[in-house]
């Protein structure tokens, strides 16, 4: 049942090219339009939100992060990220005019659920993305964007994770098309880029042992840090949070730009720090975090850099580079948490733990 692979956790990384490709699969016309048809809020009534609030846990949590800064830059709606287990005890403002966004890749975590009753009883719509077909978050939810990951077994999500950034992407592009967006082409570059990430993600884990390797490099490291910044800052965080799941790793994510703030002075010699560069671009984003490598590695500590494949400015700060296939920033998480996966999974393995069920977690968090 695991299909030869030694953990589910494995297999499961290794269906990302499927589970991304099915999550995409028929909600893209040949006239170039979304069609999700299961968003049954009508039209006029998404036209009238002025506010959009993302709920999740841990790992949908993160994605939810991804998809405020994609959903902002497209459709120009606010939109504000929560821990759902801080929602429903701070009094939000949510109202008939927000949108609220339930990521669950189980459909059953409790946290999740009250936070999604609580923005109901004061009006708000609810759409849920969710990867099990007719569990409880979907079921009192207004929609559903439905992943198609498949059942995901292994406790520290993968798939469940990128294919949520995929359904966040279908959701923030589609309600820039009702909304009519100035970035109409966008809408058509970014659906064509989303029909290529299966292959990308394909080329990653083809390289697979290159980082199993710099795991076996590694495995005796007790301290590691991860940055990133913009849509790298989630992926960072996501990077640290399977090393903690299945190593149990001290493991931290930190936005690149906070270093100077605190974070820098933990910096020992030799403490390994992934860094996400983003693609080389118009903005100075790239240059900042190239900026942010030198001071970790004027520090002593060990680089491993993340960076678009031919990056040249990155080789001489790096102890080690992993090339990333070309891809926007926006999407760049999806590619860029693949090798951090297989990273953590293989110090895991190589520390003799359990991956599939590690301590102290359970699956599906169904207590508050
Ligand atoms: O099923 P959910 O997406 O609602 O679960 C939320 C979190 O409990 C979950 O993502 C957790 O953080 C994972 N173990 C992460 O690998």
């Amino acid at each position: 049942e695991k299909g030869g692979f030694d953990w589910f956790m494995r297999k499961e990384i290794f269906e990302q090219p499927k589970a991304i490709a099915d999550t995409l699969l028929g909600r893209y016309s040949a006239r170039g339009e979304l069609v999700l048809d299961e968003i049954r809020i009508s039209p006029e009534t998404l036209r009238r939100i002025d506010k959009i609030v993302i709920i999740g846990c841990g790992t949908a949590h993160y994605a939810g992060m991804v998809a405020k800064y994609a959903i902002e830059h497209w459709v120009r709606i606010p939109c504000e990220v929560e821990l759902a287990s801080e929602f429903r005890y701070r009094d939000p403002i949510v109202n008939p005019q927000t949108l609220c966004v339930a990521i669950s890749q189980s459909g059953e975590t409790a946290d999740t659920l009250q936070a999604i009753r609580h923005a109901r009883e004061q009006g708000s719509h609810v759409i849920a993305i969710c990867n099990t077909n007719g569990s409880t978050i979907p079921r009192e939810s207004d929609a559903v964007i439905y992943t198609h990951a498949g059942p995901e077994i292994g406790v520290a999500s993968t798939k469940g994770f990128t294919t949520q950034l995929v359904a966040c992407y279908l959701l923030g592009l589609y309600l820039a098309q009702i909304r009519g967006m100035k970035y109409g082409d966008e809408i058509r570059d970014v659906m064509d880029e989303l029909q290529q990430l299966p292959a990308k993600v394909q080329e990653l884990l083809d390289h697979a042992s290159t980082v199993y390797e710099l795991a076996h490099q590694l495995a005796d490291q007790e301290d590691y840090i991860f940055l990133g910044r913009h849509v790298g800052y989630p992926a960072a965080l996501e990077g640290a949070l399977k090393l903690k799941e299945i190593a149990y790793l001290h493991s931290e994510g930190f936005a690149a730009g906070e270093l100077k703030h605190g974070p820098i002075a933990i910096i020992n010699p030799d403490m390994p720090v992934f860094v996400i560069v983003p693609p080389q671009g118009r903005d100075q984003l790239h240059d900042k975090v190239v900026s942010n490598i030198q001071e970790v590695r004027a520090r002593g500590a060990r680089t491993i850099v993340l960076a678009e494949q031919g990056d040249e400015h990155v080789v001489q700060f790096a102890d080690t580079v992993i090339g990333l296939p070309t891809v926007s920033t926006l999407l760049q998480p999806v590619l860029a948490v693949v090798p951090l996966q297989l990273f953590a999974c293989e110090v895991a393995t190589a520390l003799g733990n359990d991956v599939d069920q590690p301590r102290n977690l359970a699956k599906s968090v169904t207590v508050e």
